[in-house]
């Protein structure tokens, strides 16, 4: 995941023409840095064609993310849908399906939106379910329908996975869900100030699901030794090219296919500065083998390297559908509550992605027991994110509505 081709670390280099080479992201990007690419704008016919295609000089423009701007406009269960679609999904696959009825919604998955390899064991993708169906029953909540889970009502392999049931009740406004449209994962830099452990203590919360814990890695040794985990897992995962196709597979490069998909991961997505964003929309993209040299960068430039913490979801029966489902029901309150504090969060999911691709593979293991020893004894981890205050606002990612996903 997470791949963007460009690679700011280059702007500073000296210029050193070679016309050879076709002018994409990163060559122009070393060629004339990023003050003189602006420039070069407002003259080239293609570069005009350019500002057009990906809109670069008004991100988050169009349909696209009409989604964030209405989400609370609609009321009832429709409304409600209007902001489970808000929620995190892995690649932004949203891989969800609503079946709303006059006083329920039934949960399905959307099997096609997957992510291949990336996530054999679609432990994920249910956990992103799960991430809508928090943010189902905290609009239900705030709309005054009092919502009743039942995960899984039609038995483990049955097409529903959850329903929720809804009767009249008085609104919930809540914190958690005054938080769902500013909710966005963050991939810029993080500032070097800590994140007090009270504030840790208040984003995990509670958790009533048995056997599902977060863990804060705090400690200078252990979070270094799991930045090292991150960079070689991400290392690992470019260097396996199934997974590293089918993680490409969801980078949407240009406005076009962000307004007719409206799903996936963008540049806008990434984190970076206004200058470098504009910069980066502006240039034809490069190849997923850059991509995924930049992300490679990035995790140990950026990412790793301005982490203040890391949590980790564990659970004891991690393969349990149900729990996957509650991970995800955690994990998004963990980021609506970080969010509702000023903090930041990015989740980081390389190592489990490679945990489960030896798996699949039936290689010897690599990448779980090095995890191991940075967690309880017993603990199996579902989902790494950082958090720290962030340099910078993230942006919204793109959303399919409402309405295009129910039945
Ligand atoms: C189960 C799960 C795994 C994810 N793994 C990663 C990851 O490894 N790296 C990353 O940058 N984002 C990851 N994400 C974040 C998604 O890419 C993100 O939610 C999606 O692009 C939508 O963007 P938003 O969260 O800003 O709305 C993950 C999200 C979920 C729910």
């Amino acid at each position: 995941m997470r791949t963007v081709p460009i690679d700011p670390a280059t702007t500073t280099e000296p210029a050193r023409p070679d016309r050879r080479l076709p002018l994409n992201r990163r060559r122009l990007l070393r060629l004339l840095g990023a003050g003189g690419v602006t420039i070069a704008v407002a003259g080239t016919g293609a570069l005009s064609y350019r500002v057009y295609d990906t809109a670069a000089l008004d991100p988050g423009h169009g349909d696209a993310y009409d989604p964030w701007r209405h989400w609370r406009d609609t009321p009832g269960l429709l409304g409600a849908v209007g902001a489970a679609v808000l929620a995190a999904s892995p690649h932004n696959t949203q891989p969800w399906i609503f079946g709303i009825r006059a006083d329920a919604v039934d949960v399905f998955v959307d099997a096609g939106r997957g992510t291949g390899t990336v996530d054999p064991f679609r432990r994920e993708q249910h956990i992103g379910i799960g991430c809508a169906l928090e943010n189902l029953v905290l609009a239900c909540q705030a709309r005054g329908l009092r919502p009743e889970v039942a995960l899984l009502p039609d038995g483990p392999a049955g097409p529903r996975l959850a329903e929720v049931n809804v009767r009249p009740g008085t609104p919930v406004p809540s914190p958690l869900h005054d938080a769902i449209g500013d909710r966005h994962t963050n991939r810029g830099p993080f500032e070097a100030a800590a994140v007090p452990r009270e504030t840790l203590g208040e984003l995990a919360g509670r958790s009533d699901v048995s056997g599902l814990e977060v863990h804060w890695i705090t400690d200078p040794a252990p979070r270094a030794a799991l930045s090292r985990l991150l960079v070689d897992a991400a290392v690992a995962l470019c260097a396996d090219d199934r997974q590293s196709r089918d993680n490409f597979a969801w980078f949407r490069g240009h406005d076009d296919e962000i307004q007719r998909h409206r799903d996936g991961l963008t540049l806008g997505g990434q984190g970076f500065g206004p200058l470098m964003l504009a910069v980066s929309r502006l240039l034809p993209a490069s190849s997923r083998v850059d991509g995924d040299r930049f992300w490679v960068k990035q995790t140990a430039t950026v990412h790793t390297a301005t982490a203040a913490a890391y949590g980790v979801i564990t659970a004891a029966a991690p393969d349990d559908r149900a729990i996957q489902l509650e991970a995800g029901r955690l994990l998004e309150r963990v980021h609506l509550a970080a969010t509702s504090r000023g903090v930041a969060l990015h989740h980081m999911n390389q190592i489990t992605e490679r945990i489960d691709r030896e798996r699949e593979t039936g290689v010897a293991p690599t990448f779980g027991p090095r995890f191991a020893e940075l967690l309880p004894r017993g603990a199996q981890p579902l989902l790494t994110f950082r958090v720290g205050y962030p340099v910078r606002t993230a942006q919204p990612a793109p959303r399919r509505s409402a309405r295009s996903v129910t039945r």
